[in-house]
């Protein structure tokens, strides 16, 4: 990524910025109880949560992060009421709208992690077209996480990879991690070096199974509508404290490993 670190506004000098992950993912959680504690509704949480989507994007980008994952809905989210379900994708494609011209003057190439399959159209037209319009940015990648299960991932990967095998195109004893890791729905950020989730809970919920094989956990007491630049930046000042041995002794150094 085209970052140049003497441009780069320190947002908390806790942080080495020589060591920072290099993608983040995070699990925004809690809009729901945002709301309830308020008296609000659930709408009303999520267009709050929209918020804390757009203050990750810039934190990110002033720190000089790679990539950003954003888990913002599930293959499991399908069992929310119809209402909500249309509230959260019309508030996507409102987001869309309201930032695209932000985020494409910031050079973010924004990217989609899932099935497209089952997604209403007008999703499908509005993610394609932010999609398009950041294709060729490379200040950093923003991942959205849309109709996304860990799980379905996976098995999407194994059915490639099985296709592939049917057709003669590779043998069963060819097939390695790398293999797989070339069949994710983003196959050029398969390390997640940092993972934040909101609300307190201590779950993965299906999200990055693969990827977060090595990653640093940190879990914010925070409600995500909460979420601020400085809670980033707490996440990474924990993340810095944190040892990372990548299954080998303290002082192993995994090649590209950014800490
Ligand atoms: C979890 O809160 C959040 C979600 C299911 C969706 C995340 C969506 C947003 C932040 C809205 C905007 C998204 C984009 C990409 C613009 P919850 O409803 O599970 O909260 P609860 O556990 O407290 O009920």
């Amino acid at each position: 990524m085209e970052t140049a670190k003497k441009e780069q506004r320190v947002l908390d000098p806790r942080i080495d910025m020589d060591r920072l992950p290099r993608h983040i993912a995070i699990i925004m959680d809690g809009n729901g109880r945002w709301a309830a504690r308020l008296g609000k509704t659930r709408a009303q949480g999520h267009e709050a949560g929209a918020r804390g989507v757009r203050l990750a994007i810039e934190a990110c980008r002033e720190l000089g992060v790679d990539a950003l994952s954003l888990y913002a809905f599930s293959t499991e989210n399908w069992r929310r009421s119809a209402t909500e379900v249309n509230t959260l994708f019309r508030l996507m494609s409102k987001y869309i709208h309201k930032e695209i011209d932000e985020i494409d003057k910031h050079r973010i190439r924004v990217r989609f992690m899932g099935r497209w399959e089952g997604l209403p159209a007008r999703a499908v037209k509005d993610l394609r077209y932010c999609i398009e319009r950041t294709q060729n940015n490379r200040a950093m990648d923003a991942i959205v996480a849309i109709n996304y299960g860990g799980r379905a991932e996976l098995a999407d990967a194994a059915r490639a990879i099985a296709d592939d095998a049917a057709a003669g195109r590779l043998r069963p004893q060819d097939v390695d991690e790398q293999m797989i890791a070339r069949r994710l729905y983003v196959p050029d950020h398969p390390e997640v070096d940092l993972l934040i989730r909101t609300s307190g809970e201590m779950r993965i919920s299906n999200f990055m199974l693969w990827q977060i094989s090595y990653a640093e956990i940190v879990v914010l007491p925070i409600l995500w509508p909460d979420f601020d630049k400085q809670a980033l930046c707490d996440a990474i000042v924990a993340y810095q404290g944190r040892s990372r041995r990548f299954g080998g002794r303290p002082e192993t150094k995994r090649k590209g490993a950014s800490c």
